[in-house]
């Protein structure tokens, strides 16, 4: 094995260690908690699993989350009249929907509800153009958190060359503009990319956001790239695997994230970071 473990679980609690820190400074001083408002509607499994993993977050650092379990059945105007409540209450600085919502509900039209500065998901079209204007807001948590994470190998990321593979509105595009904000060079992909292999060979930095299980091979990787993997996929057998595949990609990559304990831990993080961020500087808690 030569890749160095790029270990997200480390980073994360470093980074929910200083929030917690900064929250204790807050509620010594008489000020509120940061609150953050967590919506799920329906009954999809994972994200039930993803969204306890981010109230639980919260009652860890000190965030007061409040939770909402709403049926699969809900009316769209039920879930707009809900966050029209959550934009005027002053204890919530963050509203997060969890999707995929229901197909009868259109999520652009939640998503651009939501107020710009308590959107801590940054999926609303304000912050996604501040993002690709290069201009600090709240910003999408998976592609920041890679950006910490890529960060934290201490490589320059100037002049590199980064090819995304996957183009979602979630990751795919918003990685892209943090990665150009980062003076990369940058090159989307999808999983139906013409030559992709060969586009791969050429990055010195490989995010891997397909959704296929280990669809990247340790012969699209050029020896010494960082590789960041945003998957996280089910095998028959049972075991959690990326979209890279793991065991190759590890003999030529420089550095590497694992699945799980990669990417995973810091979008909660960095959600807690978003919230915290509103609540200090949007919301003027200080
Ligand atoms: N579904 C998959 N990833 C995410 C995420 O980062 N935020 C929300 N709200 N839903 C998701």
């Amino acid at each position: 094995m030569s890749a160095k473990i790029i270990d997200g679980v480390a980073i994360a609690q470093k980074l929910q260690q200083e929030i917690a820190s900064q929250i204790k400074d807050l509620t010594s001083k008489g000020l509120r908690a940061p609150g953050l408002a967590v919506i799920i509607v329906g009954e999809n499994a994972a994200s039930k699993i993803y969204v306890n993993k981010k109230r639980k977050m919260c009652l860890e650092l000190g965030i007061i989350s409040k939770d909402y379990n709403l049926p699969d059945n809900l009316a769209e105007s039920e879930l707009l009249k809900l966050i029209a409540d959550l934009n005027k209450d002053y204890t919530i600085d963050g509203i997060l929907v969890q999707l995929p919502l229901p197909k009868h509900i259109d999520s652009n039209k939640i998503l651009e509800y939501i107020l710009p500065d308590k959107d801590v998901d940054g999926f609303n079209p304000y912050n996604i153009g501040k993002l690709s204007l290069g201009r600090s807001a709240l910003r999408p948590c998976t592609p920041k958190g890679i950006l910490t994470l890529l960060q934290s190998t201490g490589v320059d990321l100037k002049g590199m060359n980064a090819v995304v593979i996957g183009a979602s509105n979630i990751v795919g595009k918003p990685m892209a503009m943090e990665l150009i904000n980062a003076r990369s060079t940058v090159t989307v992909c999808r999983s139906t990319t013409r030559d992709l292999p060969a586009i791969a060979r050429q990055a010195d930095i490989v995010i891997a956001a397909t959704g296929v299980a280990e669809m990247v091979k340790g012969d699209w990787i050029k020896q010494g790239a960082i590789v960041i993997d945003v998957g996280i996929n089910r095998l028959p057998n049972g075991e959690l695997v990326g979209d890279v595949d793991f065991e190759q990609a590890k003999e030529v990559a420089g550095w590497i994230t694992p699945v799980p304990g990669g990417v995973g831990p810091m979008t909660v993080a960095t959600l807690m970071e978003n919230t915290l961020y509103a609540a200090t500087v949007l919301h003027s808690l200080v």
